[in-house]
């Protein structure tokens, strides 16, 4: 896409006037976009923000963090979930200082290859930190390239990620990456959410294949119900997922939380552990509770000592 098109002015104006005032988009430390964006990829927002304060006031450089005894990292990671992110983000900070000198890699190959990187994050550092012009895909992105480019959520055949990234990367705006992708994912945010699009005001509608589909859908609606046709409009489908409460990631959780709450340097015997993540615990649960502490342990985010567990 070499000319600035109507599409690229209308969502890059409406990121101009739109858009929340975030905290990492005032940074190009590529320490910070990278501790932003391993936060984002699970949490919400709202939820990171002190949390990203707070981290950074901790370990305020990749060296400093780097240093950190793993168990601190882990306890401000308190809140966040998905502990294994402290984990591999401490990693990444050590692998940059051992293997690159403490200078952060450019290139996308290079950040792939950091621990507890993938495609999405590495894109993201790749651009927000060092504003290259490169396509990625998070949920939001994901989300509106596919209705924006490919049509209704339920049309078939969905697109998958290749097909995605290469329409992505062909709608990017030469040497406005960094607001293009901020754009879309703030539209993918704000406007173009998941269940309740707000398509009356995205800035989008007039270039959106899914706008372009519901306004027919609608239509054809009205038509039928005028001659006498379904009175009711077709219920959207209801979305099953199994639950969290009692799964195995929740127990992980659990067991984590129960360690940040003792002392620091202090372990917990299995024994007491637990009856602390799980009220009706008998000593027949053991066999599980050990199966759970050696995942954990091999994470890298406990550490088991005899009959004991810390955080490492
Ligand atoms: N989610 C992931 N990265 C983000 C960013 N840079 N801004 C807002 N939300 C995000």
């Amino acid at each position: 896409m070499s000319e600035p098109t109507a599409l690229h002015e209308l969502l890059l104006a409406w990121f101009a006037r739109a858009a929340r005032d975030l905290p990492w988009r005032h940074t190009r430390d590529p320490y910070r976009i990278l501790v932003a964006e391993v936060m984002l990829q699970q949490t919400q927002v709202e939820r990171v923000i002190p949390k990203y304060h707070a981290f950074l006031a901790a370990f305020p450089t990749l060296a400093a963090l780097a240093a950190a005894p793993t168990a601190e990292v882990i306890r401000l990671w308190a809140g966040l979930g998905y502990n294994r992110r402290a984990v591999n983000l401490q990693r990444a900070a050590r692998a940059i200082l051992e293997e690159h000198g403490g200078h952060f890699p450019r290139e996308l190959a290079a950040l792939r290859r950091l621990p507890g990187v993938g495609p999405y994050t590495a894109g993201a550092v790749a651009c927000f930190a060092f504003e290259q012009d490169v396509a990625f895909l998070d949920t939001n992105i994901r989300r509106v390239l596919r209705r924006a480019l490919h049509g209704p959520d339920e049309a078939v055949p969905a697109p998958d990620d290749r097909a995605l990234l290469a329409s992505g990367a062909a709608l990017l705006p030469p040497g406005r990456g960094w607001a293009w992708n901020q754009a879309l994912m703030e539209l993918g945010a704000l406007v173009c959410t998941a269940t309740t699009p707000a398509c009356p005001r995205c800035p989008l509608r007039g270039h959106c294949r899914a706008y372009a589909a519901r306004l027919a859908a609608d239509e054809a609606l009205v038509l039928a119900m005028g001659a006498g046709g379904p009175a009711r409009p077709r219920r959207i489908a209801e979305r099953k997922e199994p639950p969290f409460v009692g799964s195995r990631r929740w127990y992980r959780g659990r067991l984590v939380d129960a360690l940040r709450a003792v002392p620091a340097h202090s372990a917990l015997a299995l024994v007491e552990l637990g009856p602390r993540v799980k009220p009706d615990y008998v000593a027949a649960d053991e066999p599980w509770l050990r199966d759970l502490v050696a995942d954990l342990a091999r994470d890298g985010l406990v550490r088991l000592e005899g009959d004991a567990v810390r955080l490492p």
